[in-house]
Order: structure tokens, then sequence, then C-alpha cells
């Protein structure tokens, strides 16, 4: 197929990008560049051997949307692009609604206008908000507790709603849990501005001296070593389950499909801080800190669903997480000094 991603130069579009052309699709990136840079299509060309082609351009802009679908003949759209920082969300709620909710209402637009109906969805794991029970299944409630996460709520409503309106179209709403890791080859991988609010992506830049020491926040939640847990899912699983996900809502006759993308996994903040120094031998220092405001005790994923109808399941274990997000932290390193 020939396939649209917009946000495709950032991280989980850079590795579904490597993964779809792996899997013969044609595709086009589409992305404003405001959390990530034009080199990364350089480096997609390394992976895969073909020059995929970017577009710069803003999904607030639907003239520039109906563009590039009706030049690239484009069949499907996969919308990554989106604003992620809970924290900036709720300092700038209007920076937030206006890019994620507009942008994606732009988007829907311009698919209607050129008649292109099938679009896989960037969803999160936020979605269900305070856990009422674990794990979290997709008939879980769902609710938000910022506006980062009632972006992602809005959006889910309005595709439900254009999905119940015209039964032509193929939507897939897919909920990740925590993407981390790299590309085996290094070259794509997790590289946010500043100082990483993530977990994975603050340990590697303290392996790498780029940070003093991580802040643990919270001992005292109740789990079992008292740190919090999370379901966190290899970037390169992730990107598989966008290729499974977009083959079946191209077969099926339901017009709205939703799917949790995780491992059923969870793992504590210390069992990552203890499985990154035992697989990667650097060291990890950490200290104690308060909680951090609106984090949740335990959240993971049941991946039934997926597997059930999508055959697909997560394989990379913990080990590969840390040792592939270290190779790409290290060979940024040697990219940035030269
Ligand atoms: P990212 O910031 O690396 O990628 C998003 C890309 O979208 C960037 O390249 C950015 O430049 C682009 N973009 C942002 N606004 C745009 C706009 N208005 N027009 C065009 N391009 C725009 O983030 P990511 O981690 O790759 O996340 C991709 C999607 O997955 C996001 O929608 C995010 O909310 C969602 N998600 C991410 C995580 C995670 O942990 N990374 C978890 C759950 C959901
Ligand atoms: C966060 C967001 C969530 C978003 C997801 C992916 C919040 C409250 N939630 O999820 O909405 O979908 O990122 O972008 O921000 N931790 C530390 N020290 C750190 C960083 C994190 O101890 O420096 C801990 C956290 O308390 C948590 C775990 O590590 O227990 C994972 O944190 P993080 O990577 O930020 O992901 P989430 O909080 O699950």
């Amino acid at each position: 197929m020939k396939i649209l991603l917009t946000g495709g130069a950032g991280y989980i579009g850079s590795h579904v990008a490597a993964a779809l052309m792996s899997s013969g699709h044609e595709i086009v990136c589409f992305d404003n560049l405001s959390n990530s840079d034009a080199t990364v299509m350089d480096r997609l060309e390394a992976i895969t051997d073909t020059a995929i082609p970017l577009v710069k351009g803003d999904i607030r802009d639907g003239d520039a949307l109906r563009q590039v679908l009706n030049e690239y003949a484009v069949e499907a759209v996969i919308h990554f692009a989106g604003l992620k920082a809970v924290g900036e969300s709720v300092a700038e709620p209007i920076k937030y609604y206006d890019n994620n909710v507009r942008g994606t209402l732009t988007l829907l637009e311009a698919m209607r206008d050129c008649g292109v109906k099938t679009l896989v969805f960037s969803s999160s794991a936020t979605v269900y908000g305070e856990p009422q029970y674990l794990p979290l299944d997709e008939n879980h409630p769902t609710s938000a507790t910022n506006p980062y996460g009632r972006t992602k709520l809005m959006i889910e409503q309005m595709l439900a709603d254009v999905a119940a309106a015209d039964p032509e179209w193929r939507v897939a709403i897919l909920r990740y849990f925590n993407p981390v890791g790299a590309h085996d080859s290094g070259l794509i991988g997790e590289n946010p501005n500043g100082i990483p609010n993530n977990l994975m992506p603050f340990i590697s830049r303290v392996a790498a001296g780029r940070l003093d020491e991580l802040s643990v926040f919270g001992s005292d939640y109740d789990t079992p070593d008292g740190t919090g847990v999370r379901d966190y899912i290899h970037v390169v699983d992730l990107a598989d389950g966008h290729v499974a996900a977009l083959d079946a809502i191209t077969r099926t006759d339901q017009a709205l499909s939703t799917w949790n993308l995780g491992t059923g996994q969870g793992y504590s903040v210390l069992d990552m801080v203890e499985a990154f120094v035992r697989v990667n031998g650097v060291r990890i220092p950490y200290r104690i800190a308060p909680r951090r405001d609106g984090d949740v005790a335990s959240c993971f994923a049941s991946p039934e669903r997926a597997e059930r109808e999508l055959g697909w399941k997560a394989s990379r274990d913990l080990d590969a997480m840390c040792l592939s997000s270290w190779n790409f932290e290290r060979l940024l390193a040697m990219r940035n000094a030269d």
C-alpha cells in the first residue's frame, strides 16, 4: 500500500517506517519537524536502502495535506503527529488542543476530501486514567487526568463518530503502553529535546554521563519494591504491531477497532535500572525522590485482543530494550562528536 505517516520523522514513526518498508509498503512522511530533524531520513535510507520522501508540513494545514494525499496517491494514513509532554500540556493546554485535536480534525477533513478512509491512530494507555483493575483490557473505562490525555480521548471519540457515520472508514486506535528501545542498527531511537521526562531516555543519559543521577519518583507505592510499575514495550515490536493492525483493518468489515499494544508484563523503576546496569555494564547513580504528580502505582496491558485478532505479540525482552537503548545512545554520542 501507499501510506502517509504524519509525524513520520519522530521516534515511533521512524521505526514504523522501517517496518513498513520491510513489509513491502511504499511510504511518504509528513512532519513539521517540531520534535525531530530531517537527518533521520538519511538514517532510514541507510536502514531500508530506499530514499523515503519527507514532506515538511503541518497537519493543521489542510491544503498541504490534500496535496500530499493526491500527489502520492495515498491509500492509508498512520497518524503519529502530535505533542506528547504531559507537564507541558498542563502549562499550555491551548497549544495541545490546537496541535493534537485541531490537527487531527484537519487531517480527517483532508482524508475525507481525498477519499482516503483507512487510518491508524497513535493513542495511549493514558486514556485508561487511574486503573480500576489490572491488567488493562480495551473495555476498561476511559478517563484523563491532564490535557494531553484529554486530547487522546477527544480524538478517540471523534474517530468513533466518524466511523459510526460512514461505514466505509477503516480506523484502528492503537493504545501504546511504554515504548522504549531502538532499532537494531542504532541509527534511529529516542532523542528528546532538553531533559527527558520519560524513564528510559533519562537512564540512558545518566549512563552516558550527560546527566548526574536518576531521581526515582516514589518508593512507597503498593508494588513489590515500592517503585512504579509499567508495561515497557520494545519500539520494534510496537512497530510490527502497526503493520499487523494496518493489515487487519484492510481485511475487516468493522469500521472501528481498538487494540492495546503492550507486553502484559510490568517492570518497576528499579527493575529497569538493574537490567540496564547488568546488560550494559554501566553505572546508573540514583536517589529516591518524592512521587511525581499524576503518576499511578502500576499500569500494564492485557495484550490478548491484539494477539487474538492481529496475530501479533511482543517478543523482545527487557534485556533487548536496554541493550538497544544504550547502543543508540552511544552511536548518537559518536555522531555528535563528528
Ligand atoms: P515524537 O515527538 O518523536 O514524534 C511526533 C512527530 O510528530 C515529531 O516528529 C513531530 O515533529 C511531529 N509533529 C508534531 N506536531 C506536528 C504537526 N502539527 N504537524 C506535523 N508534524 C507534527 O513522538 P513519538 O514518541 O514518536 O510519538 C508518536 C505518537 O505516539 C504521538 O501522537 C504520541 O502522543 C503517541 N504516543 C507516544 C508514546 C511514547 O511513549 N512515545 C506513548 C503513547 C502514545
Ligand atoms: C508518561 C505519561 C503518559 C505518556 C507516557 C508516554 C505522565 C504522568 N504520564 O507515562 O501520559 O503516555 O509517558 O509518553 O507523565 N520515573 C522515574 N524517574 C524519572 C522518570 C520516570 O522514577 O526520571 C518513573 C515514573 O514515576 C514511572 C516510570 O518511571 O513510574 C515510567 O515513567 P515515564 O517513562 O515517564 O512513563 P509514564 O509515567 O508511564
